[in-house]
């Protein structure tokens, strides 16, 4: 399959080139497209089929739910029963935005979709691009638009790189902002979960909802996540830091820092990459970092260590970093 890329303002997407993706999306297909968070891979949410089409092409385990992304209230009538008054509030103070509301499903949303269980998971993106395209097509099921178990793209370049040949066409506008995925909150049962930190923050949930709100894992943090081709070491401190990179050079082990202070640290040999992260809530660059250190062949990246407040600064990028060295610290 050829893949079309085709370039979009991000503010004031080309109605033309919405309508062309809407057609393909019509035709069973397969679009990826930005959102705030990251790029989404979609497929008509009410066809079993074209969502079937996500799992080949990404190779994402079967039993594991997609969310639906909508552009207006309105859409869900079709996906739930009923809107609870907690949900409601939500959506009224957060929609569109990185926040991902599970509820009971309507038995007509495809088994596929809700990976078996009797809830969808409901995301209106705060990105006109997402927008445009839902509004013309309808209601769209999407994951990431990586392949399963690879960072989440930030960019078209990134979903080329996983998914070329294998859907029809990429709407490219540019990055994403906040660069991770959006916060996924379980309100199907009697207490609310939060099963997925991301770019909504936990306190503004926490304001609104207070003692009824439990954080616990989903079951999707039992899969494997982004499984890179080298290993992810994070250094405690200065010390460690230093010991690290005599070992990499003791082993001749081809290695890359990824810093996340500006001022000046002790790298021991100048020519190694060092990579810049972001703790922006806003705009991380997580995965690209990833994604460029493989690029670079590299067999070990090592994280200079982490400001001890990261998990207050920044807790979504403190969770996927654990994720990403599969370690839990
Ligand atoms: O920011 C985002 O959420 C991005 C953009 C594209 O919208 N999407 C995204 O989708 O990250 P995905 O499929 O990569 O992650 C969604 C997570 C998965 O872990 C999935 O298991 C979970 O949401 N999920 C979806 N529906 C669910 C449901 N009904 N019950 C429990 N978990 C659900
Ligand atoms: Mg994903």
């Amino acid at each position: 399959m050829n893949t079309a890329y085709w370039r979009v303002n991000p503010q004031n997407p080309d109605p033309e080139v919405i309508k062309k993706a809407a057609e393909l999306l019509r035709e069973q297909k397969l679009v990826a497209f930005p959102t705030e968070t990251v790029y989404g891979l979609g497929a008509l949410a009410n066809s079993s089929q074209a969502v079937a089409g996500i799992f080949t092409a990404k190779g994402r385990p079967a039993r594991n739910p997609l969310l639906v992304h909508i552009s207006k209230i309105a859409q869900l009538e079709g996906l739930v029963e009923a809107i609870p008054d907690t949900a409601r509030l939500l959506m009224d103070k957060f929609w569109p935005g990185p926040l991902s509301i599970i509820l009971p499903a309507r038995n007509k949303v495809p088994d596929i979709v809700r990976g078996g269980r009797n809830t969808v998971g409901l995301r209106m993106p705060a990105h006109p691009v997402a927008l445009a395209l839902i509004d013309e097509a309808g209601p769209v099921a999407a994951p990431s638009a990586n392949l399963s178990g690879r960072p989440s793209p930030l960019s078209a370049e990134h979903v080329k790189a996983d998914l070329d040949g294998k859907i029809a066409a990429v709407l490219d506008a540019g990055s994403t902002g906040i660069g991770l995925e959006s916060t996924l909150l379980d309100l199907s049962t009697e207490r609310y979960k939060v099963l997925r930190l991301g770019g909504l923050p936990l306190e503004d949930l926490q304001q609104l909802l207070g003692d009824r709100l439990e954080t616990t894992g989903n079951d999707s943090d039992r899969l494997p996540h982004y499984q890179t081709t080298y290993e992810i070491l994070i250094c405690d401190d200065h010390e460690d830091f230093i010991k690290r990179q005599e070992y990499c050079r003791q082993h001749k082990k081809k290695f890359a820092i990824v810093s996340s202070h500006t001022g000046h640290q002790h790298i021991i040999n100048k020519s190694v990459a060092v990579y810049q992260l972001s703790l922006n809530q806003n705009s991380s660059n997580l995965y690209a970092i990833l994604r460029q250190a493989e690029q670079a062949g590299i067999e070990i990246l090592l994280f200079s260590p982490l400001p001890e407040d990261l998990h207050q600064v920044n807790p979504t990028l403190f969770d996927r970093i654990r994720r990403a060295s599969g370690k839990q610290f």
